[in-house]
């Protein structure tokens, strides 16, 4: 053979790579500005329509509604699409969120979760040393007589949570409360919360709470 025809029976090939490289490059500007106008819409809908209630950074005043700022994007994602198709289902749930929910598509979802993610918390709030030492044992401990689990061993030690388990650190002490009775009835109907609460009583729930909102 030929260098000729040896260069030639390469051709195909070598065209097939570069074309698909110039598919690759011509392709990314246009996904680039895709992904920063889902972004910019997630932004416009986080501050104008989710603000009212959760602030519009995630920070909100208002102990009901949960804050989301610093809240890790995947538990955020699937907090959402759990509203979306109706399965986290406490009264509040319903009431607030699965309307809200409905009309969001899946890449404003995953948009949402990443703003409220990279969202700046505030400081905690002050509670009495006290409860805040009991609610810190619990933490840590749990009350191994009664096979309350450590919630330290799932939401991490300063409950920053991580990519599997919430963050509950700073999180509205009213909020944690009403979440801990929706798993004990299994209104929020999750196996290994339930699991974690249901030998809770209200001044443990309320001491753990506490802690919680303490925290940065
Ligand atoms: C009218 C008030 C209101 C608006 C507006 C609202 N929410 Fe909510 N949201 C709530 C309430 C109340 C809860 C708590 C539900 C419960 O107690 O189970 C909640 C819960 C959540 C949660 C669960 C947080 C957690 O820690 O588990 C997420 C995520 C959330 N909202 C995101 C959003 C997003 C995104 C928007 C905008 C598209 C939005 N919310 C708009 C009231 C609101
Ligand atoms: C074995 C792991 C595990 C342990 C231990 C655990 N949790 Fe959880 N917790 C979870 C998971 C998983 C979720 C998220 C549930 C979901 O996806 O809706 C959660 C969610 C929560 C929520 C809801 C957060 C929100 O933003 O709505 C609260 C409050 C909570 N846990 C408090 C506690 C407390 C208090 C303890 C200790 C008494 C504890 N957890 C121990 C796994 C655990």
């Amino acid at each position: 053979m030929s260098s000729n025809v040896r260069n030639l029976a390469r051709l195909p090939h070598s065209l097939g790579v570069a074309g698909t490289m110039m598919l690759v490059l011509a392709s990314f500007p246009g996904w680039a500005q895709e992904s920063a106008a889902i972004g910019q819409h997630a932004r416009d809908v986080a501050t104008g329509v989710c603000g009212t209630c959760h602030g519009p950074d995630g920070n909100s005043i208002n102990p009901m509604f949960p804050r989301l700022a610093g809240q890790h994007a995947g538990y955020l994602v699937g907090q959402l699409k759990a509203f979306k198709e109706e399965t986290r289902g406490d009264p509040y749930a319903i009431g607030y969120m699965w309307g809200m929910a409905s009309g969001l598509s899946d890449e404003t979802i995953d948009a949402l979760g990443q703003y409220y993610a990279q969202q700046k918390t505030g400081p905690g709030r002050h509670h009495d040393a006290a409860t805040i030492a009991r609610g810190r044992d619990l933490f840590e401990h749990g009350i191994p007589s009664e096979g309350v689990p450590a919630c330290s061993a799932c939401h991490g030690p300063d409950a920053l949570g991580n990519d599997m388990y919430p963050r509950l650190a700073g999180q509205h002490a009213e909020y944690i409360l009403k979440q801990l009775a929706s798993f004990q009835s299994n209104m929020r109907n999750i196996a290994v919360m339930h699991g974690v609460a249901q030998n809770l009583r209200d001044p443990e729930m309320q001491a753990v709470a506490d802690y919680l909102e303490s925290l940065p």
